[in-house]
């Protein structure tokens, strides 16, 4: 497979997990078209047309030479400066790396971070909370990301893959709508009726196991082993940390527990006040668990994975 079929088939997976469903990712990719059209002459010059058939824009190929057959990519969770300069040396070492992914956003995709969570009104709206409501709490955390992400250095990944000449790709909210199925379908699956049962359920899982064992894995933030579940609701995808603001919502709209990837210390003491149970998976182990589902297709097309930068593999 060359760069570009591999991040084609992460993001085939991305709009099929979507919680919109793939009818509510046209209709957005058929508004994101109109306001192409409709845009002055002058502001499209700086419109990124790969957002004419990618939804998400914290995901995107940097570097493609566009020719590599790709039979051995590197994967972190996280990708640094360090983990490219290690794909170069590998490459001397006679260990080629044809790839490099990441998860977690860089470059142009790290820049757009926050307009990817667009998709969380649709995903608020579908357990019950009314459209006003879930627009203007994700409208605010939309643009305080946007000002959070606005002065990093985005492009020094980039900039040393380009250098090296080191095929570079990532894919973010494709793989964590790819987890956030995985555990929705899961856990309608298991039932737990108590926290300590869907903490269980949770240890059922390899990577929440090993992540256990490395000192990072699920937790309860909020709540008591011994309550209720009640409805619940899957938090593992839409970019980032929801609004701090979110937990008086959805306890307003009937959720009594949050299943979620990482929570802020102000959400945590926000969702407690609302009496939420808030259990955290576990950020590293919930983002290889989306990665690793992935990554099994690669490897069923020849691939060979070179697990790095926090990724813990398991193949399935
Ligand atoms: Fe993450």
């Amino acid at each position: 497979m060359k760069v570009k079929q591999i991040f084609e088939l992460g993001l085939k997976m991305g709009i099929e997990a979507d919680p919109r469903g793939v009818k509510g990712v046209k209709e957005y990719l058929a508004q994101t078209k109109k306001e192409h059209a409709e845009l002055k002459p002058k502001d499209k010059k700086y419109f990124d047309k790969s957002t004419l058939t990618n939804p998400y824009n914290d995901s995107a190929i940097h570097v493609d030479d566009g020719k590599t057959q790709v039979k051995r990519a590197m994967v972190g969770i996280d990708i640094a400066e360090e983990e490219i300069l290690l794909a170069s040396q590998l490459n001397e070492r006679r260990k080629k790396i044809d790839l490099v992914i990441s998860h977690h956003p860089c470059g142009k995709s790290l820049a757009d971070l926050h307009s990817t969570m667009d998709m969380l009104t649709d995903v608020y709206e579908g357990i019950g909370m009314p459209v006003h409501v879930a627009e203007k709490v994700n409208e605010e955390r939309m643009k305080e990301v946007g000002r959070g992400v606005h002065p990093i250095n985005h492009y020094k990944i980039t900039d040393i893959a380009n250098l090296l000449q080191i095929n570079l790709i990532n894919t973010h909210t494709f793989t964590d709508n790819i987890v956030q199925k995985f555990l929705t379908e899961y856990l309608a699956k298991k039932k737990p009726k108590t926290i300590s049962q869907l903490v269980d359920c949770l240890l059922e899982i390899p990577e929440y196991q090993e992540a256990k064992k490395r000192g990072a894995g699920p937790n309860i933030y909020a709540g008591d082993p011994k309550r209720r579940v009640g409805k619940y609701f899957v938090d593992m995808t839409g970019g980032t940390s929801p609004s701090e603001k979110i937990y008086k919502e959805f306890s307003t709209y009937g959720i009594s527990t949050i299943v979620g990837m990482h929570l802020h210390e102000d959400s945590t003491k926000n969702a407690s006040k609302q009496n939420i149970n808030v259990v955290v998976a576990g950020h590293i182990a919930s983002d290889s668990l989306g990665m690793n589902l992935f990554l099994d297709e690669l490897e069923k097309k020849g691939i060979e994975i070179v697990p790095c930068g926090g990724l813990i593999r398991v193949k399935r």
